[in-house]
């Protein structure tokens, strides 16, 4: 063989089996399981870092949970992310190295340190897998629910895939020597294929919607202000969310020592450590309850600082000087300020409320700053009956839909995948507001664009405003036309090469070169080669 040890050869050769020689034939027994494995653990990769890549949009949720449990900041999304995308790789570049192999028609004895890794990556899977059913068991609708923005792109990408692989496995089914095999292959072959080319008659898109049917673009509404622009919860965020053109601001109200009402999301024992220099300024005092501290004391934390020095959403770099030092100097808001902020705006002010407010000083605050009551979503549901009553013009806003069915109200406010598409659908054609929260990714956006919901709630408005369009719409005769066309592209191309092997190798039957003394001669698995 002249070409053998030609550059390519010795490259796979040596990835696939870290032997940069021939090795000896007693050493490829279990070749073909080996093979099997590398290609699942393929599969379990891509799919591991699809769900990775989708819940991407929460990675927020991850990092908080992170820093309640070790009270530090690390940004423990990336580190997964980054593992699982080197995991990926590394299992997809052995399987196309081992399909290399086959191809030289090279031997396929994977080496132990491949070996190794391979179970180490399905240890790593595994524990994601368990983590998230364990701690993040709402994360999971969103894995479903992502489906339905790229299941068309990902039956493409399948069928493209199943195209490269037949003759492959074209060669397994001419080479087999007994019946059975042969039958169990093609059977296989056969199922998976069909699944695959006829899964289109089961997807379904909101995004397949005829262009004049598409719904008008979801309003924006500023989750904590910007805060991939400037720190969260401080006039900073809240005035750069304005230039985002957000037509409400989402913020979460706690009580001082002396009853006044400010901006902070964190309560509880995390209160304050994350998003202030409060352990320098009181370093022996721990604070765990927003009526620990007045509101002078409160102000005179800085509540900037931490944001360029965590750089929470990896954003700080696109700040201007300028725009770092205002971060820098941001101190925790009242939520006067507000509330006049958005007077000034005509921007209403939707809150979650996290102390006991047992005589109302939020709805007090709120209704001596002359604010108009219709700019007001009052969402804690605790004190609904009494804020009703005091302050009969706030907008009503729920978390469920029983209990706004209860109150017949007409706004909801709910996690985006807490929703179906129809659901979602059906509450607009009754004419409810739906808001839905957090959305912070184009794909996301674009899906509920098209299920036509009112708002989302996001951190990340200065994309979102941008888009005049959802990533992709397709009108549903286009897509069963593209998918009907794809599909016989890929059958036809696969008859044209199943039966080129099977001529090929026909004629080398007749010539009788065949070569009976391995069992497993991989010559014969090659697709390009002819036999013998
Ligand atoms: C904060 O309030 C809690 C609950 O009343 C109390 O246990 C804690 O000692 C207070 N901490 C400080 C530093 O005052
Ligand atoms: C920072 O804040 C202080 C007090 O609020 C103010 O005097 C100072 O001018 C501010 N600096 C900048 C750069 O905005
Ligand atoms: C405020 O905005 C609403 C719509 O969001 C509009 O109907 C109303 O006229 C505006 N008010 C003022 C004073 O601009
Ligand atoms: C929803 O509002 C539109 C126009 O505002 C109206 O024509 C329609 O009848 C309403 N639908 C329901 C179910 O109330």
């Amino acid at each position: 063989m002249p070409q053998d040890d030609s550059c390519c050869r010795v490259c796979s050769r040596g990835f696939y089996s870290c032997h940069w020689k021939h090795s000896s034939e007693n050493k490829r027994k279990h070749a073909h399981c080996w093979f099997s494995v590398v290609t699942l653990v393929s599969l379990l990769s891509l799919c591991w870092i699809y769900i990775c890549l989708v819940t991407f949009n929460d990675q927020d949720d991850v990092n908080w949970q992170g820093f309640t449990k070790l009270k530090r900041w690390v940004n423990w999304f990336m580190v997964l992310i980054i593992i699982s995308a080197v995991l990926t790789t590394y299992c997809v570049l052995l399987l196309l190295f081992a399909l290399f192999q086959v191809a030289l028609g090279e031997p396929l004895d994977l080496h132990w340190i491949h070996k190794i890794f391979l179970f180490f990556g399905v240890i790593f899977i595994a524990f994601g897998v368990t983590g998230i059913s364990h701690q993040w068991r709402d994360e999971w609708p969103t894995v479903p629910l992502s489906l339905q923005a790229t299941a068309p792109f990902l039956q493409f990408g399948a069928v493209g895939a199943l195209t490269l692989l037949s003759p492959f496995v074209f060669r397994g089914f001419h080479t087999a020597k007994e019946k059975c095999p042969k039958f169990l292959i093609a059977v296989v072959f056969v199922v998976v294929s069909a699944a695959i080319f006829l899964c289109p008659l089961y997807i379904d898109s909101p995004c397949l919607i005829k262009l004049h049917e598409l719904p008008e673009k979801p309003k924006l509404i500023g989750h904590r202000g910007a805060p991939m622009l400037a720190p969260e919860n401080t006039m900073m965020s809240f005035n750069r969310s304005i230039a985002c053109g957000v037509i409400a601001f989402e913020t979460d109200v706690q009580l001082s020592k002396d009853r006044i009402p400010f901006l902070m999301h964190d309560n509880k024992s995390e209160f304050l450590r994350r998003t202030t220099n409060v352990k320098e300024k009181f370093p022996d005092k721990d604070f765990t309850h927003s009526f620990n501290l007045t509101w002078e004391e409160l102000q005179s934390l800085n509540a900037g600082e931490w944001f360029l020095k965590t750089d929470p959403f990896r954003s700080v770099s696109s700040l201007s000087e300028e725009e770092m030092e205002t971060a820098r100097n941001q101190t925790i808001p009242s939520l006067l300020q507000l509330l006049n902020l958005a007077k000034q705006h005509n921007i209403s002010v939707m809150f979650d409320l996290y102390s006991l407010d047992e005589d109302n000083d939020t709805v007090r605050t709120i209704l001596n700053s002359d604010i108009d009551p219709s700019l007001v979503l009052w969402l804690p549901p605790a004190k609904r009956e009494y804020v009703n009553k005091t302050a009969p013009g706030f907008i009503q806003v729920y978390n469920t839909e029983s209990d706004m069915v209860k109150k017949s109200g007409k706004h909801l406010n709910v996690k985006y995948s807490g929703l179906s598409i129809k659901e979602i659908r059906r509450l607009r054609s009754n004419n409810v507001t739906v808001n839905l929260w957090v959305v912070n990714e184009r794909w996301l956006f674009s899906l509920l664009w098209c299920a036509g919901a009112s708002s989302v709630t996001t951190n990340s408005c200065h994309l979102l405003k941008d888009m005049d369009q959802p990533d992709w719409v397709m009108e549903p005769p286009t897509y069963k036309i593209t998918w009907i066309a794809v599909d016989i592209t890929s059958i036809l191309m696969m008859t044209v090469l199943f039966i080129f092997q099977w001529k090929t190798h026909c004629f080398c039957h007749r010539t009788g070169t065949e070569d009976n003394t391995s069992a497993w001669n991989e010559k014969e698995l090659s697709p390009f080669l002819p036999t013998g």
